[in-house]
This record gives C-alpha cells, structure tokens and sequence, in this order.
C-alpha cells in the first residue's frame, strides 16, 4: 500500500542530512516522500533546540497538524501519524508527550534506525511510543545508503556529538558524546555517492574537525585512529568527487594536517566555516571556549599562509551575560579585521540545563537587538566587500538549480557565494568556469568563460 511521508526539517545540516536517511529507512516500507503534510499518511518534525526560538516551534507546528488530522478524520480520511525527531525531541522527549498529546511517536537523533519499530508500536496502540536512547554507535550501522543525489552535492555525517561543553550550547545534551564514523564507513559511503553522481560532498559533525575514526584494516601502522586531515587526503583520492568541504569546525581542533591539506589538496574547497562567538577574551573564557581571539587569529593567519586565497565564515553570539559595550565593540572589530567573506550571527538565547542560564547579569532584549543590528550590518559589510572583490576573476561554479530567469542556473563558487548565469539547464551538476562580473550583497553574476562548454 502507497503512503505518504512529509518530512519538515529545522537546524543544522546534520538534521538535513538525517532526514533524508530517515526517508531512505522508510522508503521499503511503502512511503513515498511529499512536501504537503494535509495528504501525509506519516509528518515527522526534525526539530532543532539551539534557541529558544527553534525549542518552540515544536509546539506550534503541532498544533497545526492536529487540525490538519482532525479535519481529515472529521471528512472520513485516513489518520496522520505525528512524529517529533531532532534535538528538541531528545531534549525535551517527555514533555513533549506531555504537553503535545497530538504527538504519536518521540524520536531522538540517535535512536532513526529503530523508526519502523516506533511507528508499528504507535499504530498499534495509538499510544505513545518515545525513543531516546543513545546506541550511537549503532545508528549508522543500520541507516541504509542514500539512494539518491540532487545537483551533485552531498552531505555525508562523519561524527556526531559533542564533547567542548561551550556553557551555552544544549549539543553535547541533545547529541550525545563525541563519536566519529570509522574511515571504511566513510570512504564506502563517499564511493556510493560519487556513483550516484555526487561531484561535491560536505562532511558534516557537531564538531568534525575533532573527527578521530577507526583505522581502515589494511591500513598497517600501528592502527591509531584518523584525524580529518588524514581523512581528506583519502577523500581527495575517490575518483569522481572534485569538491571536499566539511563543517562545523573548532578553532582549537584546527591541527597542522588539517591545515596543510587546505594548501596541498585542489579538491578541498579554499572556504572554512569557522566560528569564534566573541571578539574579548573575558567572553570566550565565560563561554568556556578555551581559546583566545588571538589564537584565533593565528588559525587564520596558518590558514592563509597554507591557501591564500581560504575565504572564512563564522558565528558570532552577542549579549552574552554580562557582555559590555567594550567587550561587544572587540568582535566588531574582529568581524572588521578578519574579513568574513560570510557569517551568521545570534542573540545570546538561555538554554535550559546550560551553566550560561544560570549565569546572572543577562542582558536585556533591546541591547541585544541593538548589538544583533549593529554585527549584521558590518558583517554584510564585509560580504559586500568580498564580493566585490571577486569582479574580474574566473571561477569553477557547481552549477546546481535553475535561476530566477528562464535560461539561467544558480550555482555556487568555491567560496560558497551564489553564482547566477545564462546556462542550459542540461548543465545541472556540472563545474563550469564563470568569469565574474557584477557582484551583489548576497551574490555574484557572471558569464561562461568558454560558452562552447556548456553547448557540448
Ligand atoms: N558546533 C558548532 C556550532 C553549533 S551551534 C561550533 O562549535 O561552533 C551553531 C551556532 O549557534 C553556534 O556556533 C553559536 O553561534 C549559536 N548558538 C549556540 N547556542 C546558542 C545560544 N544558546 N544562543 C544563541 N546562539 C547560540
Ligand atoms: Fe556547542 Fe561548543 Fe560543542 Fe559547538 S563546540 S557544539 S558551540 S558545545
Ligand atoms: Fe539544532 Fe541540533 Fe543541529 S540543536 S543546530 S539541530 S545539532
């Protein structure tokens, strides 16, 4: 029998990425993915718990699919399974079930294999069926394979979880302990995706530069596990994937072999994501990052000295507690002196359960919005300036959606700016060389350096 799955996913692209395994799980059962939840025989929310503002989104997206059941069920339709996953269903799993009885099932990250298995106890009962556990280890070995790859990029989880214990960070509760995928798994999996045409794969993790893998077998030496950089180096070696990036990084974690990879190997994209939080050391040492603004700087500056050309990104918190104008005014100047060529930026949101909101001297919301406006305005400042100073330059653009105008495609440079030019939509999954010309706060245009490319 044909069923419905709709899949509503927020956070990180962690979530993205375990959302479509949970479809690839589900597929054998008989569901077929849809983006319209009033026709889905199964929603599942993958929630994220990183601000207050995501936690309570759960609630309200519930709410609305009850109606949506209810009105179906009034009209002599087929019953809606409501399934909550993600970080707010780990944190929050109980009362969720509390407070949302609309809720059928609970799931957390680490528990999607057993999915099948909640979702015939759910329908079983009509009762609750919750899921939390943490066999993380066991998680992987039970997901099957993508099945598919959209415009030749993918995204491949390599570790999960979280160890820094940054005091306003909820991801080492709602993810679990640091753990990595072992370098077979890995390679295995990016092999399977380069055959389904990935050309590009982003290695994702909480904290991935902390990757440290089991060994392959018959990899000799003395079987001590694999850092990222090592790991990248047998990536770049997968025939058929051209673009290596991963995400997300900590300074601390950035070693020598990591470093070096970025000016040894051309598949690994000149573009690291790299947050800092704060510009003042006081802060950093308040957030337990266990790392200074300028040893910060000095990643960079190892950064550049390896790859000239590594554009950089970064998060930023403002209104931390007790964070003065003075101590705000040091990651406005970080942001200036840096020069992001993008960043996201957030106010600082208490989190249940971390040492910050325990923390006194909070700051009130209108300062935070004003530090908020004040850290966009320069970051897009920055951006603008990035952008600009790509003019005149040819770059390889992965070519991977259609454009706004009929006759052209989007695609994204190395530096993960949007490129936007007059391409044959034939030219989906494609690396051509656009040389740029006009350069916009949040993208670039550009034309096909050599247009008789794209007509073969
Ligand atoms: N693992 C990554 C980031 C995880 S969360 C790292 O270590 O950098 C993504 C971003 O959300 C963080 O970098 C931080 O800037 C922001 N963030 C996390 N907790 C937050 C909170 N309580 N309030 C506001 N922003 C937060
Ligand atoms: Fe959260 Fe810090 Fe871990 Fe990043 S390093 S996930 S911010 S605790
Ligand atoms: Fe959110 Fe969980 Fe990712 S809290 S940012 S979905 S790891």
């Amino acid at each position: 029998m044909a069923r419905k799955l709709c899949i509503k996913t927020y956070g990180c692209q962690m979530n993205v990425y375990d959302s479509g395994r949970m479809a690839d799980l589900l597929a054998p059962l008989g569901y077929g993915t849809t983006d319209d939840a009033a026709e889905a025989d199964l929603v599942i929310l993958n929630t994220c718990h990183i601000r207050e503002k995501a936690a309570e989104k759960v609630y309200s997206d519930v709410g609305r699919l009850r109606n949506l059941r209810n009105d179906r069920l009034a009209a002599g339709g087929a019953p809606m399974t409501i399934a909550v996953a993600g970080c707010t269903a780990q944190a929050e799993g109980a009362e969720i079930m509390r407070r949302a009885p609309a809720v059928d099932l609970v799931v957390g990250p680490q528990a999607y294999h057993r999915l099948p298995e909640l979702i015939a106890r759910a329908h079983r009962s009509r009762g609750e069926a919750l899921d939390t556990d943490f066999p993380i280890d066991s998680k992987f070995d039970h997901l099957p394979l993508q099945s598919r790859v959209e415009g030749s990029a993918a995204f491949l989880t390599i570790q999960e979880g979280c160890d820094k214990f940054c005091t306003f960070c909820v991801v080492p509760y709602t993810r679990g302990a640091e753990t990595s995928r072992p370098v077979d798994a890995v390679l295995a999996e990016a092999r399977h995706l380069a055959d389904l045409g990935a050309r590009e794969i982003t290695l994702l993790g909480q904290n991935v530069n902390a990757y440290h893998g089991a060994a392959p077998d018959d990899a000799g030496g003395n079987g001590a596990p694999w850092s990222l950089g090592r790991l990248v180096h047998a990536l770049a070696d997968v025939s058929g994937i051209e673009r290596i990036r991963y995400t997300t990084s900590h300074p601390r974690d950035m070693d020598d072999e990591l470093i070096e990879a970025h000016g040894r190997l051309p598949q690994l994209m000149p573009f690291l994501h790299l947050p800092v939080q704060s510009g003042s050391d006081r802060i950093l040492e308040a957030m337990n990052r266990r790392h200074t603004a300028d040893d910060y700087r000095r990643v960079i500056e190892r950064l550049r000295e390896a790859r000239p050309d590594i554009a950089l990104s970064s998060d930023f918190i403002v209104g931390f507690p007790g964070e003065s104008e003075r101590e705000f005014q040091m990651t406005l100047d970080l942001v200036r002196e840096i020069g992001f060529a993008q960043a996201y930026s957030f106010k600082y949101s208490p989190r249940p359960g971390t040492p910050a909101s325990m923390m006194a001297d909070s700051l009130p919301e209108d300062v935070k919005a004003d530090r908020l406006a004040r850290i966009q305005a320069a970051i897009a400042e920055g951006q603008h300036a990035f952008n600009r100073g790509c003019v005149g330059r040819t770059l390889p653009v992965l070519f991977d959606r259609p454009g706004r105008r009929p006759g052209q495609m989007v695609g994204r440079s190395p530096y993960m700016q949007a490129v936007h030019a007059e391409v044959p939509s034939t030219m989906n999954g494609r690396i051509l060389d656009v040389t740029i010309d006009s350069a916009h706060p949040n993208s670039l245009g550009g034309t096909l350096a050599d247009p008789a490319e794209a007509a073969a």
